[in-house]
């Protein structure tokens, strides 16, 4: 039994953005998962971890199939299975992972001891605030699938890790449609995490440095590609 995730857990997944019938058609008509992932994803439904759903693992396999990634970056590894699922994808790459929850952490070891054959991932423990800071290597592909509110908190050292042409992509960035309302529409307690999200999409959608898509898997992802080789994020304040 799992204690960091209830069954209450992951809100925003249980409200999609997209028509209920829809996401039914993407999630059972797309390429099912296989061998360790299909038993990873299990455990993850069955305990209400949080792993991306079927339909981003879709677009992930082509994406990352397509950019061939050689050194990917993830901050938020829970199980590992996305790590495992971009390691499967771009087999040429090497992926660092990071996560500060002890109990995922001890799942991940265990699963990518046992799956990760090639030898790709390296899991780094701790919050990613003081992990990031201490990186000194470059990245071309960053999935960023952690605390939302913390997205434009992260993104300004990201963007130093990144090299230009790299790609970020970015998780659950709708908040099951709380961000298309007025702030007063929103739960109080959503209100910090709406706010973080309002400066990412201040900071990105129309910088010129950087090419933005919001595209609705899941709860939503925030694809970037860094165009410069210095990219300055606007002040939050000044918005
Ligand atoms: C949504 S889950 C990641 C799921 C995983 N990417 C997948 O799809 O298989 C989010 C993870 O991010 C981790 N996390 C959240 N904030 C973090 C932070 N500031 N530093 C490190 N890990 C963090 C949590 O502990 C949790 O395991």
């Amino acid at each position: 039994m799992v204690e960091s995730y209830s069954k209450n857990a992951n809100h925003n997944m249980r409200r999609p953005v997209v028509k209920d019938e829809i996401v039914d058609f993407m999630r059972t008509r797309q390429k099912p998962v296989a061998g360790a992932l299909k038993e990873l994803e299990a455990f993850a439904r069955k305990e209400n971890i949080p792993i991306i759903p079927h339909e981003t693992v879709a677009y992930f396999r082509l994406l990352l199939q397509a950019l061939q990634p050689k050194k990917i970056l993830e901050i938020g590894t829970a199980i590992g299975f996305s790590a495992l699922l971009m390691a499967e994808n771009a087999p040429n790459a090497q992926i660092t992972t990071i996560d500060r929850n002890e109990e995922m952490i001890d799942f991940a070891k265990k699963n990518l001891a046992k799956y990760d054959l090639r030898k790709q991932i390296t899991l780094l423990e701790g919050d990613a605030v003081d992990v990031l800071r201490d990186l000194t290597e470059t990245y071309d592909f960053v999935f960023m699938d952690s605390a939302k509110s913390k997205y434009i908190v992260f993104l300004p050292r990201i963007l130093e890790l990144l090299e230009v042409g790299g790609v970020v992509v970015l998780d659950d960035i709708f908040q099951g449609g709380d961000v298309a309302k007025d702030i007063m529409e929103v739960r109080r307690g959503q209100r910090t995490i709406y706010r973080g999200l309002q400066n990412l999409f201040n900071a990105t959608l129309n910088h010129p440095d950087l090419t933005a898509s919001l595209v609705p898997l899941g709860d939503g992802i925030l694809m970037i590609r860094k165009n410069a080789e210095t990219v300055t994020l606007p002040d939050p304040s000044s918005f």
